[in-house]
């Protein structure tokens, strides 16, 4: 069992298994920001006097949102939609009610119930921006009830700030005193073997650019900035001017034909 509290949701690239890696790499601060939240396995296992999430996809930071205000009242709502069964058409239905859905509070339990139920915990929106992960066939889709309280008693005893927005703004407006950890979809290792669909829009190589210099310009201000990702040439290119610390991990998410073998990840401080 690992040391450091577990992230509540599945989410393509979730830190949980590199904790042991990062945590080292993260300089002393009076704040964590992660602008590329995701599950936020770091901010979870990080020990700051605050914390700043942010993430480009307003579902997920709902979500977080929900956990946050809502506490154990959202935590008992979320709980009653893993009670009634796990079947497709059930399934089917939630998915559609999400996609319809207004409320921010009644989203955020279904999104949480889609992450848990749906096909590998992926995360997919169509054209439209509707939700459209297949069902899971999961035996026995697991609640996440104890990290969802570990994260609320979080927010409660440290401030935690929550955004939607993008990386550039974010790290553009950090300040001396904060530390920023970023996450982003990884540079493909191949031009065949690109993972990089999490929200609407891709990840190309010119947001690797504009992180690789933005956070430059942290670093010029005072701001430490540590960057995770595939430890390629192109990436090696990017991060050129920093502190380089590479090594292997083993792959969460592969694609068909693409076998489980470690790849390498290199974690970059500009400071
Ligand atoms: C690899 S995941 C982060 C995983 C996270 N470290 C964890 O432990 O789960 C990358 C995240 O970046 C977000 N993202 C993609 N493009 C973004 C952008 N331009 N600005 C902010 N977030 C973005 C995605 O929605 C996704 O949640």
């Amino acid at each position: 069992m690992s040391r450091y509290p577990r992230p509540f949701l599945k989410w393509a690239g979730n830190k949980h298994r590199s904790l042991d890696r990062i945590l080292p790499r993260l300089p002393a601060g009076e704040r964590l920001i992660e602008p590329f939240a995701g599950a936020a396995a770091v901010t979870l296992a990080a020990d700051y006097p605050a914390y700043r999430l942010v993430d480009s996809n307003p579902d997920l930071i709902g979500l977080f949102r929900a956990v946050r205000d809502g506490g154990e009242a959202f935590i008992q709502r979320a709980r009653a939609l893993f009670e009634d069964g796990n079947d497709a058409d059930l399934y089917y239905a939630r998915r559609a009610a999400f996609n319809a859905e207004a409320d921010p509070v009644e989203r955020a339990a279904l999104f949480l119930y889609l992450n848990r139920h749906g096909y590998n915990g992926l995360c997919r929106y169509n054209r439209r921006g509707g939700f459209n992960v297949p069902f899971g066939r999961h035996a026995r889709p697991y609640f996440p009830e104890r990290e969802l309280a570990a994260f609320a008693r979080q927010a409660r005893e440290r401030e935690v700030d929550l955004a939607v927005g993008d990386f550039e703004t974010e790290l553009d407006a950090a300040r001396p005193g904060d530390v920023v950890y970023c996450d982003p979809p990884y540079a493909p290792l191949s031009t065949t073997a690109d993972f990089t669909a999490y929200a609407p829009g891709p990840f190309a190589d010119d947001a690797q650019a504009r992180l690789a210099a933005a956070a430059r310009r942290a670093a010029e201000r005072g701001v430490p900035v540590v960057i995770s990702n595939h430890d390629t040439p192109v990436v090696r290119e990017y991060y050129r001017d920093a502190d380089l610390d590479s090594f292997p991990v083993a792959r969460t998410i592969s694609r068909q034909g693409d076998s489980r073998r470690p790849v390498a990840e290199v974690l970059a401080l500009f400071a």
